[in-house]
């Protein structure tokens, strides 16, 4: 028995399917706490079998009766680990191009409302949550972060043509597919007004709606994670956040700012999450980012407004203690985001591997 690769495809695949799999990760501890695979048995074994150790996994006990599949930073020490499980006997795949490749991969979680399906299409591996709203025979896509073709596949097995596509804002930790996906589509790109992106869109302001289906979205401007952030509510159920507001905590408000600006941009956060406070505590929230990798699960990463206002409640006592709180846990910077950021304004996909840009967990939250 030898052992092979595996590719982001058809793991991906497996673990959708629920196929019985053991995903072995023996990477450091530091590099398993930024990001995992859900459902994966962690090992650290990572300096002993770049060190060549023969006993590297001793003591790890694996089930006999299903594949292993390992999973290292990019795809090497990987391989050495699944030769050394290989000498069990055991059926075992290396994960080709490790957590970085395995950072495109995805899953779906569906939510049912009167008049309307929500699609969450999780970006597993990083944490971005997108969305495809279906009413009808017509449906919206919101943030983009996986390709065109996966939209494209999942509204039409469902028998969806999509008309609109929109972003919550200019996005710092992927590159939005939102244009390309507009372009293939045939639908319209639809972008909360302003003077950051290079090229054509139609723009979205306050109130305005937009009507597919029997549903229609709604314009919420909310600027303070950027100052172009918007929320899109649908039909007064449920509201698309962005990076405005998280299951458990709201947008960072100081990428891309200087340290007053920052403190400026968290105030008129501030008065933009007041102002979603008001809507009706059955609001079903669908934030932009996970904290943790979604699951292969088909549960939503999704919450009503009044348990995560309860959640938060404390933060937003008064304008001050919210700055406080929120300055004060600020994570460290997304890495690459100034060069995302430029890409997205451009509305440019750079040729080639993009995993290498977009490593890394997103880092958009303040919680
Ligand atoms: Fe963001």
């Amino acid at each position: 028995m030898r052992s092979q690769k595996i590719d982001v495809e058809t793991l991906r695949e497996w673990l959708a399917a629920r196929r019985p799999v053991t995903v072995l990760d023996i990477r450091t501890p530091e590099d398993h706490a930024q990001w995992f695979v859900p459902g994966s048995l962690h090992f650290n074994a990572y300096d002993a079998l770049k060190a060549g150790d023969p006993d590297a996994l001793k003591g790890l006990e694996l089930p006999g009766d299903r594949p292993v599949v390992t999973v290292c930073n990019a795809g090497k020490v990987s391989q050495v680990a699944a030769e050394q499980i290989n000498r069990r006997g055991i059926e075992v795949f290396s994960l080709a191009g490790g957590m970085k490749a395995w950072s495109l991969a995805w899953n779906v979680a569906e939510v049912q409302l009167p008049g309307a399906t929500v699609l969450q299409v999780r970006r597993t591996g990083k944490g971005c949550l997108s969305y495809i709203v279906g009413s009808a025979s017509e449906a919206a896509v919101i943030d983009a972060s996986v390709d065109a073709a996966v939209y494209l596949r999942l509204a039409q097995e469902r028998g969806w043509t999509i008309r609109h596509v929109l972003d919550t804002h200019v996005h710092a930790d992927h590159l939005s597919r939102s244009r390309a996906l507009a372009q293939v589509a045939g639908a319209v790109l639809a972008l909360p007004a302003q003077d950051r992106t290079a090229f054509p869109f139609s723009a979205l302001a306050d109130g305005q709606t937009i009507q597919f289906g029997h549903s229609r979205l709604t314009v919420f401007s909310t600027p303070g994670h950027t100052m172009e952030s918007s929320c899109y509510g649908l039909d007064g159920q449920a509201l698309f956040t962005g990076d405005t507001l998280f299951v458990t905590g709201v947008g960072r408000p100081d990428l891309k700012a200087s340290p007053d600006e920052a403190r400026e941009r968290g105030r008129i956060l501030y008065r933009s999450l007041r102002r979603l406070l008001e809507l009706p505590a059955a609001t079903l929230i669908f934030p932009g980012h996970a904290s943790e990798p979604p699951a292969f699960d088909g549960k939503p990463v999704a919450e009503h407004l009044d348990r995560i206002s309860s959640r938060i409640a404390a933060w937003l006592e008064s304008e001050e203690g919210f700055l406080a709180a929120v300055l004060d846990r600020i994570p460290p910077t997304p890495p690459n985001y100034l060069r995302i950021v430029e890409l997205n304004e451009a509305g440019a996909m750079p040729e080639g591997d993009v995993t290498e840009l977009e490593a890394g967990a997103n880092r958009c939250a303040v919680s």
